[in-house]
């Protein structure tokens, strides 16, 4: 290493640190910035915010039914039986998982549902349900939908790198049947059609009336709450005294200060320019904002290259998974693959990962304080956040620094929000979604 990288290392993280600093005020900021911007997605104006309509209704916790699931995550697909029990306990059983092939987020879109259409075929083969009885089918469709009803809605436009053409503007439900269809499968209802969050909120909630958050931090991010129907202008549901569930769409949130970093990530992206709150937050990025720094230290002679290049090098090839074990290492920099540094390199790299990763959990603290204090701005009762997704679930430190947020946002009236973690809601929620059923007189559009 040359005589200048001491120092020069030392200014390029302490540039670094404020680059990816959100500050109290900065937080403020972002959570007035939210709350103008879902007004004006609830009243159908241009916003970053898309709050769609969900027709999905407040459960009671009394619903009871058996149900197939089919949940399609950002990595995963998911195929089981959910069982409610009418006592506010569901769970999803026998459960079929694998991970989604890469393939196919470019592959086309009878190709995608023909493979989601084999993931069922195959689960219920398995376990001898091959009887050809009508079923009824909770499909979590995690993408932005413009739903017409619970069971119906278009794809608003692909997020997370999947670029499967053909299918946006199209209803996914009828794909899906169509596909179901083309294996003898048509007594196949679809009886739900939700995005995750709304599912982990319809679960959160099917377990606990003081639930009205539902949040995925995972490959991608995103959040859904209640709103009073008579408050969402895009839709026929006003009148009523009831809530609907809003599926806000959050990832897509751009009111914020970004920095060189995620200027440089968003350019190369499939959908630039969008999901920008998504791309500072969620798990498919955070090891790619990690990756862009280290090379560009590695390139000038800041960080020793190690041996491991093709992660360096290759787009996408440094998973949150990995800065999990470099975050959670006693040598960061081996964890990463960087073979040959010194003890100080790996407490650089360390530095780096967690000070990512720590930005991405106060932003979405902000966003969470930005949704409670917009159903209740005085925080008056109690909130229980329902959140699903391998981020908050497994990533060191990441709860925590969400915590903090809240702390500083809030003071002491932050003890009163729960984080409550929802292992498997989005589908097990999609069949709660079902089992409390449609809304007789809730339509698609303006009211
Ligand atoms: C992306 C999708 C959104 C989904 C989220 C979490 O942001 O656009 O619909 O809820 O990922 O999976």
């Amino acid at each position: 290493m040359n005589g200048c990288a001491d120092p020069c290392r030392e200014g390029f993280l302490s540039r670094l640190r404020d680059e990816f600093l959100v500050t109290r005020a900065d937080a403020r900021t972002i959570v007035g910035n939210f709350h103008q911007e879902m007004r004006r997605g609830l009243a159908g104006q241009p916003s970053s915010l898309r709050m769609l309509p969900t027709f999905a209704r407040r459960p009671r916790g009394t619903e009871r039914g058996r149900l197939l699931v089919l949940d399609l995550g950002g990595t995963n697909v998911r195929v089981g039986e959910a069982v409610l029990d009418g006592n506010g306990r569901a769970e999803l059983t026998a459960v079929d998982r694998s991970v989604l092939p890469r393939e196919i987020m470019s592959v086309s879109g009878a190709e995608l549902f023909d493979f989601l259409a084999g993931c069922v075929d195959s689960f219920l083969r398995e376990r001898g349900l091959d009887d050809r009885r009508r079923r009824d089918l909770a499909f979590t469709f995690s993408f932005p939908l413009e739903q017409s009803s619970l069971v119906s809605g278009r794809l608003v436009n692909w997020t997370k790198g999947f670029t499967v053409p053909g299918v946006v503007g199209k209803d996914v439900a009828a794909l899906l049947r169509a596909s179901l269809a083309r294996r003898g499968r048509e007594r196949i209802r679809v009886a739900a059609l939700v995005n995750d969050t709304a599912g982990t909120l319809a679960a959160g909630s099917y377990a606990d009336r003081a639930c009205d958050l539902g949040v995925i931090l995972g490959t991608g991010t995103n959040a859904c709450y209640f709103e009073q129907a008579e408050r969402i202008e895009t839709c026929r549901a006003g009148g009523a005294a009831e809530e609907m569930i809003v599926n806000m769409e959050w990832g897509n949130f751009n009111r914020l200060r970004t920095n060189p970093w995620d200027e440089l990530l968003d350019r190369t992206t499939s959908n630039a320019g969008r999901q920008r709150l998504e791309k500072m937050i969620s798990g498919m990025y955070l090891g790619e904002l990690v990756r862009l720094v280290i090379a560009k230290m590695m390139a000038a002679g800041l960080l020793p290259r190690g041996t491991n290049h093709a992660v360096f090098a290759t787009p996408y090839a440094l998973t949150a998974e990995r800065l999990a074990a470099a975050v959670r290492s006693a040598d960061p920099a081996v964890a990463l693959g960087i073979d040959g540094a010194f003890p100080w390199d790996g407490e650089a790299v360390g530095r780096i990962c967690s000070l990512v990763a720590a930005r991405g959990a106060r932003l979405a603290g902000a966003a969470i304080a930005a949704v409670i204090s917009w159903r209740d701005g005085e925080l008056e009762t109690g909130h229980v956040v329902a959140i699903d997704g391998s981020l908050f679930e497994k990533f060191p430190g990441f709860r925590d620094n969400m915590r903090e947020m809240l702390r500083e946002l809030f003071g002491p009236r932050a003890a009163g929000i729960t984080f409550r973690l929802v292992p498997d809601g989005s589908g097990i929620g999609a069949a709660v979604a079902a089992a409390v059923g449609p809304r007789t007189g809730w339509g698609a559009g303006p009211c």
